[in-house]
This record gives C-alpha cells, structure tokens and sequence, in this order.
C-alpha cells in the first residue's frame, strides 16, 4: 500500500493550503529523528554501489538504509554521467523517499554546476565567472543561470550549488577563477542576474529550482592566498566590500547559501553567530537554509580545532546559526545531534527553527506536488543555440592586453603560423576546474565537437598552415630546436599559455609567476622577432612582467569554457572585436597587490629614481588596472557634464558623457562609471565602481550616456556597525579620463 493515502488527510499534501500551515503540520508529525535527517545531506558515495564519485548509480539497499532509518533529507553531488543515467537515478532515490517512508518527504538534490551543467555529459559549458566578469554585460550571468537551470532543473538537481559570491581580491587563491572579479558592484550585479536567470520560472519543469549564494563570508581574502587559512577582516570591511553581493543576491530571492570553510577573526565562519546570526540573518535579513561546506562541523573539531570533539562541533555550528549539514559522508552529525539534544545542550525548538526553513524551501519548490525530475527537453542539452550564447559570453570575455604596432588583429595573408604553449592542443586547460569532475576530466573525455585553439585557428584561417607544438624550452632541448626551424619559416607565433584544471586547495601554489618551463617558451618564440601573440589560458593572473615588453600582443582569454578556442581564433583573426575588460587588477609583481578601490595610503612606496621621494602610483604595482582591456577601435570619451556641482542629501544629479568610436571599425565599449569620495572619516577607497553599461557603436558614431547619482546609494558607506554613513565633501566622478567634481552638502 503506498503510504501517502494513509496521510492523504494531512494538510502538508494539501497543495491548496498556504506554505506556513503545511510547514507546521508536518513538522508536527515529526520525531526527533526525523528533523535531524531533514538537517543532513549526504553525498553520492553513500547510496552508490562504488562509493565514488564518478558513479552515478543507485544501490537501493544503501538509500533505503538512509532514508527509512536516519530520515535524511539531502543528497548531493556525482560527476558528468548522460541525462539519461541522472534521470534514473534521481527517480530512483527521489521514490523510495517519497513512496517508502513513513512521511513521504521528498529528498531535495544538490550539486555543483558552476558554469553551466558542469556535471553533465553533453551540456552547455559557460566561460568561468571570472570571463563573465570581464564581460561586464549582466545579461551573460542570466543566460548561464537559465541555461545551467534549463538543462539540470529537468534531471531533478533541484539546487545548485552557484553563484559563488566571493571577491577576488588575493591573485594566489585558487578559487580566483570562480568569482565574477574583485569589485562589490560588478559582483553584485553579476551574481543578482544570475540568480535570476536560475530561480526564475522554467517551462521544461513544474517545480522551481534553488541556488546558492557562497561563501559566507571573508573566504576569498587569506592572508596566505591558499584555500581555507584563515582571515582577518573588520566587520567595516566585510560591510563595505564582502557584504553586498550577497545582499544583493538576498534580495533578487536567493533561497540558500553557503558557509565559508574558513576562520575569520579567529573563528571558524561555521562557528560565528556573529556571522551567522548577528550579520546574515539580523541585518541582512536572510531567512532561507543555511547550508555548510564539505564536512565544515567535523572540520571545527579535526582542522580549526576549536571543538574537543564532534558533539561540541555541532553544539558550535548550531548554535552559530547552521540548518543543514553538509556532513557528507558520514552520520557523525545525526548522532551528535541527537545526543545534543538528549542531554539538554540543544533545544528541539532550535531544530524546529531549521527544519522549518527547509521544509519550506521544499514546499516553496513544488517539490510535494512535483518530486520527480521531468524529464522534458533532454534533446536541447547543449544545442547549437545555446552552445552560440556560451561563445557569445566568450568572445565578449576576452580581454586585450597589449597590441603593439597593430599586430592583431592577424592579417589575412598570413601563410604559416606557429601554435605553441601546454593550451595549444588542449580541452582541459580551456574549461579550468569544476568541469565533468571536480578537478576537470581527462583530456579525452571533453566533447568532441569541441575545438582546441590549434583547431579553432586553423578553422579561422582557413588559408594559412598552422604547425602546433604543445612544449618548447630547456626541458625540452629536442623540440628547441624543431621550433627554431620552424619558427624560422613562420610569419606569426601565437603562445598559449598558462594554467592546467585546479579547483579549491589543490591549485595552492607559492609563486605567483607563470611557471618558469613557459617563460622560456615565452622568451624564445621572442627571441625570433617574429609577431608573437600571448595568451593567457587561467584562473588567476600569473606574473609575467619580464616578458611582456618583448611580447608584441596579449590576450587574457582566462577559463572561456567549451567554445573557448573559437572565441579565442576569433579575436586573433578579427571576426570579433575584443571587448572585455579586466574585473580584476593584473599584479606586476608576486608579492605585492592591491586592488584598485585601495585605500589612499595603499599605494605609497619609495622610489630614489624619482628625487629619492615617496612616491603614489598604483600603477607602479599592477601590469594592468582594473578594467583594462583594448579594442580594434578606439573611443573618446567627450564633455562630461553634471546637471549640478551641488547637491543635498535627497536630491539627485545627472551626469552624461558623449562616447564616440573614433577608429574605423565597429566595436563595443563597456563604460565604467567610478566614484570618489574626497575625504571620509573612515578613509575612503582611491575609487569605486558605481555604474557600467555597454555601448555598440558603428565608426563615427556618438552615443550619450548618463548616470543619475542618488547620494543615499551612491555616496554613503558603511560604518562598523553596517550603518549607513553621509558625510559633506566633495566627491569626483571619472568615466573613463573625464572627472568632475561636486559637493555634497548636509
Ligand atoms: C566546496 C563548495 C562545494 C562543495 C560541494 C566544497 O569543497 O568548497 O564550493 O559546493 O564542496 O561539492
């Protein structure tokens, strides 16, 4: 007999009932046991035959185990299987839970899709967030929500673990590439769209989907640069830059988010009420489930070692604020929490607080009325259609670094060019990270139909013969000298260069510098004197001041994902006009970086070339600022004007700027609007972001932007305590070389 018609008569089935009774009617059938499954999640390994990752494939006994005697509520994870083995599997899982337990409650899905269906055979692979950063169009953040939801959503991963919300602020850390860049409004805007795209309303399913806003908070900026060390932040700081994106996100209806792995002031964010309570969900107002990292509770107690053992872990992160543990492949959680309970230390009114939260995530998805995957729409996995929207975001992702004398775009009668570099003839290196597995796939698992550079170029000019050769360099002395032949001959080099796949600690490196075997590369091919061409395949900006005076041209093409390469061949023939600027400030040196909205006093150091002085110039120690990236073309930015120099607090004022495209070819430019707040009593960054907008424009054409700054917005900041602060000055607005400056009176 099914065990739904024995509870039919239960208003938590009763679709027709509001979200809040059925949520207390459920809960009030619950045992303790049964709320403190609905708090675990479980990964793959548990309910597999194989216990790794890689098999997605249900053993029943092992599910049946979990669900009927420890009730759990969660699963997560797996690696890129076809839809069809995802379809089975969740069906399988997803109806033992709802047809074999005692209240029914169906299990909600996680997993990790971070640029498109990562984990998914066949489906659209996105450019990493750091690529849809350097876009700076908010429109490719949506379509990868919505196309990762389009082909997932139907395979029942009815949550995803995305966006990431952190600031990359520290070039070492390994997680850089997976952040929409360093600066607050750009990933506020960046992630909001995303989310939007991903929760909004899909056709080819009857529930909603939730994704994940993470990692709450401070995780992106270790003192060392290496995954999950620790990090000293001031809670000023953490409202001004960490915040917003998250608030923004918060307030587009993101329904989870993710605990940061790390410590911040000395406690484990796992383990801050100060975070988890006091600020997300007092100030920021968060009221959906809070989720940990892998293992996080365990990891208080056997890394942070701020717990003598598991039940104090647990005490720690509930008491913190945590409503569901990703444990994940354990049910040391379930016991402990259980015990917690049993001796007194935890209420079961604290577990009802959580419980509540993710029951009605489940009902806020439809999940009750709809638990299995649809299954609609598995043929229009990575369509054409969408594999262009993905090469659109790529192609407006790259940025152009250098070009001197013209070089590219690369003239068509070009007869013989030379490809070398480790991302020459690979898939791999193009996609980076959280790609088919966790650390990427194997070089032969990647699609077929999708292209290496090599491969793109020699598509893009058809006319030419391209000679590929993946290694050059002292470790390499037999291929020194093929390429010294070779080169000889060839009218252009191209290098791809960079980074192979890396995800999380396992990309910690203690040199920021390209790795030395490609600097000589690098040296040799400039060795030649033939046009060489950089590109820059990677997840973080990699040192290579000493070659870029003898590199003619540079491409930062960063993890452009699936149609990488094209976008790539793209922008060296001249198809595309590049367009994308950095979202992050390229350091010249491996020790020293700042971000570009530093504070004054950041950038101060002595020069005795310079009159032996103290000498201000951030330029000094960044290769390229912050929203740097050239064009084909070039645009002027004419007459800034303000609709007034003065203003009080509630009024507003416009500014507008004539951009025109003074060069012969069409050519995008994305205008970023900066704002300076003269003088501040907590000191104020150099600049900060406020605004950007792209424009289009054919060659001789004007178009006139404006930006309407509204002081509570636009020229308040935050204080220690998060409150807003307006103080009379005067404030600068700079859109590209223009300033004008206005005083702000209270
Ligand atoms: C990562 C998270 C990820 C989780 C689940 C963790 O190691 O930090 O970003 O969502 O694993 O795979």
């Amino acid at each position: 007999m099914n065990i739904n018609s024995m509870v039919y008569a239960q208003s938590y089935l009763d679709s027709s009932v509001s979200v809040d009774e059925r949520v207390e009617d459920l809960l009030s059938r619950m045992t303790l046991e049964e709320k403190v499954g609905q708090m675990t999640q479980l990964n793959i390994t548990m309910v597999n035959h194989e216990g790794v990752q890689r098999d997605v494939s249900l053993d029943p006994e092992k599910a049946r185990y979990l669900l009927q005697n420890h009730h759990i509520g969660s699963f997560l994870n797996g690696e890129a299987v076809p839809p069809e083995q995802w379809l089975e599997y969740i069906n399988e899982l997803q109806s033992i839970a709802v047809e074999e337990t005692r209240l029914g409650i169906p299990i909600i899905y996680g997993i990790d899709h971070m640029h498109g269906a990562s984990y998914l055979e066949g489906s659209t692979i996105f450019p990493h967030n750091i690529n849809l950063g350097a876009t700076f169009n908010i429109e490719h953040a949506r379509q990868t929500g919505k196309i990762t939801a389009l082909e997932s959503g139907p395979l029942g991963h009815f949550w995803n673990f995305a966006p990431v919300l952190d600031l990359a602020k520290n070039p070492y850390w390994p997680r850089f590439y997976e952040t929409f860049g360093e600066d607050p409004h750009l990933l506020s805007e960046m992630g909001r769209s995303y989310v939007k795209g991903f929760q909004g309303d899909h056709d080819l399913f009857p529930y909603k989907l939730a994704a994940t806003g993470k990692h709450f908070i401070g995780y992106s900026v270790p003192r060392s640069g290496w995954d999950r060390t620790p990090v000293d932040l001031s809670m000023q700081t953490i409202h001004e830059f960490h915040r917003p994106p998250f608030q923004a996100a918060i307030d587009a209806g993101m329904k989870t988010i993710m605990v940061n792995s790390g410590e911040v002031n000395g406690i484990p964010a796992h383990a801050s009420k100060e975070l988890l309570t006091g600020l997300l969900r007092d100030k920021m107002g968060f009221e959906g489930v809070i989720v940990t990292d892998w293992a996080d509770i365990g990891k208080l107690y056997n890394f942070h070692k701020t717990a003598r053992d598991y039940d104090e872990a647990t005490l720690q992160a509930i008491e913190a604020g945590i409503d569901m543990s990703m444990t994940p492949t354990s049910l040391r959680f379930n016991e402990s929490l259980l015990n917690l309970v049993e001796n007194g230390s935890v209420t079961e009114e604290r577990l009802d607080e959580s419980v509540r939260r993710i029951l009605k995530l489940k009902f806020e998805l439809g999940l009750f009325e709809h638990p299995y995957p649809s299954g609609q729409g598995i043929d229009e996995i990575g369509s054409n259609d969408r594999k262009d929207i993905a090469l659109k975001a790529a192609q407006e992702s790259m940025v152009l670094l250098k070009n001197s004398e013209n070089i590219l775009p690369l003239s068509k009668s070009i007869e013989k060019l030379l490809v070398v570099g480790p991302s020459a003839e690979s898939k791999r290196n193009l996609a980076g990270g959280w790609t088919l597995a966790w650390q990427g796939a194997a070089e032969e698992n990647y699609p077929e139909s999708m292209k290496t550079i090599t491969e793109a170029l020699r598509n893009e000019l058809p006319n030419a013969e391209i000679i590929s050769m993946e290694s050059i360099g002292k470790k390499y002395s037999k291929t020194r000298r093929e390429f010294n032949e070779v080169a000889e001959s060839a009218d252009a080099i191209i290098i791809a260069a960079g980074e192979e796949p890396y995800t999380e600690f396992v990309g910690n490196i203690t040199d920021l510098s390209l790795p030395e075997d490609q600097l000589e590369m690098i040296r040799a091919v400039n060795g030649t004197g033939k046009p060489s061409v950089l590109v820059l395949v990677a997840g973080r900006p990699r040192v290579i001041n000493e070659v870029v005076p003898d590199t003619d041209s540079i491409i930062w093409a960063g993890l452009p994902g699936f149609e990488g390469a094209e976008a790539i061949a793209h922008v060296i023939s001249g198809k595309i006009n590049p367009s994308g600027k950095l979202p992050f400030s390229y350091p010249q040196f491996v020790g020293h970086f700042i971000p570009y909205n530093h504070k004054p006093s950041a950038a101060y150091y002595f020069d005795d070339t310079v009159a032996n002085d103290i000498v201000v110039d951030v330029e000094a120690t960044q290769m390229w600022e912050f929203g740097f990236g050239l064009s084909y073309t070039r645009f002027n930015y004419e007459n800034l004007e303000l609709s007034s120099t003065e203003l009080k607090e509630n009024d507003r004022i416009t500014a507008k700027i004539s951009v025109t495209n003074a060069g012969d070819i069409v050519g995008t430019e994305s205008v970023l609007w900066f704002l300076t707040d003269e003088v501040g009593r907590i000191s104020r960054p150099v600049k900060e972001l406020v605004h950007f907008e792209r424009v289009t424009l054919e060659p001789g054409e004007t178009a006139e932007l404006t930006f309407t700054i509204e002081p509570e917005i636009h020229l308040s900041y935050p204080g220690f305590d998060g409150e807003s602060i307006l103080e009379e000055g005067y404030f600068t607005i700079q859109v590209g070389e223009k300033k004008s400056r206005f005083y702000l009176e209270k």
